[in-house]
């Protein structure tokens, strides 16, 4: 089978990792053989290749979050549970690869082997958890949600509608302003052709309740400056670091003392796998509104880059490449 693998620690994608074709492997007796359908990029898939995430851990190692597929071979504990030809969804390392070994404790049955359930693992989840733990949001507030149209701020946006508030949501394009306002963004900004710190100082002169913030450095300092009083800013991420050696972008640190102080503000920060606890209830629930069409999961494969649709292992190059030239509305999924 074919297998991603990071053999260089880097977080250019293409440069640390290579696929290898190694001998499918046979599962013990709590896992599952999955045969992977369709699997999830998220922007740390270039932070887990630069070994940001375990330091210690040497290459070779597996990469990639999440997948959808078909049970193929299973341990005999695990067959009280699941059985040859179910659907699962996981989120595990070592989903780039044809087939992945998942322990069952960590797989979610599916009815069908829909990329949606993609979306949901990592991006929904991320999103749910963080406004509901962190955000504390109430009715009438007003949210900001940094990268809006991408796969986890397309879910903050409807997370914090139904809460009843105001739904600000920056974006690069025309077309992800659309988007934007058709799953109930108030007021989606374009940064390229309008200025963020202007816009939010104009018409938010009382400043922002809550920012779901996942790009970093400019836009972190700017979040910062426009937070209201009492002002809730959740660290998702800091994507417009992630291609950098260091991970990072300056922020203006020296000044945050103060600048919480005087707006009895507080920065959270949220990693999912430290919320594993509450994580299956939240993607059962999420996954349940989603089949209700209360809640849009999408999916965006690369149907509009011009070298079309994300299909097979290789795609995944692609995927990654073309959601950091920020092209991409929804979850990047790869049709393995
Ligand atoms: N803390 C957690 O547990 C957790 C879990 C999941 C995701 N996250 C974080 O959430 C963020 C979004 O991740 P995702 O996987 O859902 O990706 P995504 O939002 O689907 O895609 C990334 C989007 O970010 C913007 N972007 C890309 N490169 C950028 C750059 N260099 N500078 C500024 N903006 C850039 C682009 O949107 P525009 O062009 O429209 O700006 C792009 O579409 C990341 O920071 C990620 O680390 C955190």
């Amino acid at each position: 089978m074919k297998k991603m693998m990071v053999t260089k620690r880097s977080p250019n994608f293409r440069e640390a990792v290579s696929i290898q074709t190694v001998p499918v492997p046979t599962p013990s007796d709590r896992e599952l053989l999955i045969r992977n359908r369709y699997v999830g990029i998220n922007a740390s898939d270039i932070n887990y290749s630069a070994g940001r995430y375990d330091p210690s851990v040497t290459p070779p190692f597996p990469v990639g979050f999440e997948g959808v597929g078909d049970v193929v071979a299973l341990g005999l504990s695990a067959s009280s549970q699941f059985a040859v030809g179910d659907t699962v969804a996981y989120f595990n390392d070592g989903a780039f690869a044809e087939y992945t070994l998942v322990s069952a404790k960590k797989v979610i049955p599916l009815k069908e082997p829909q990329p949606e359930a993609l979306a949901v693992l990592v991006s929904g989840a991320t999103a749910s958890i963080a406004l509901q733990r962190l955000g504390e949001m109430k009715k009438g507030e007003t949210v900001l949600v940094t990268a809006a149209a991408g796969g986890t701020g397309h879910f903050a946006v409807q997370f914090a509608k139904m809460a009843g508030c105001h739904v600000v949501g920056t974006c690069s394009s025309r077309e992800k302003v659309d988007f934007l306002k058709s799953i109930g963004c108030d007021r989606p900004i374009n940064y390229k052709e309008e200025d963020l710190a202007a816009t939010l100082r104009k018409e938010y002169p009382n400043g922002v309740d809550v920012v779901y913030e996942s790009v970093g450095g400019a836009v972190f300092d700017l979040a910062i400056n426009n937070l209201a009083q009492h002002g809730r800013l959740l660290v998702i991420g800091f994507i417009s670091g992630y291609q950098s050696e260091s991970g990072l972008q300056p922020v203006r640190g020296a000044t945050l003392p103060v600048k919480l102080l005087q707006k009895s503000a507080s920065i959270r920060g949220f990693f999912l796998p430290h919320f594993l606890s509450e994580y299956s209830e939240c993607v059962q629930k999420t996954m349940e509104m989603q089949m209700q069409g209360k809640l849009l999961c999408a999916i965006d494969d690369g149907q509009m880059d011009e070298e079309g649709r994300f299909v097979g292992l290789e795609s995944v190059y692609r995927a990654i490449d073309y959601m950091y030239a920020g092209k991409n509305q929804g979850k990047v999924v790869v049709e393995v």
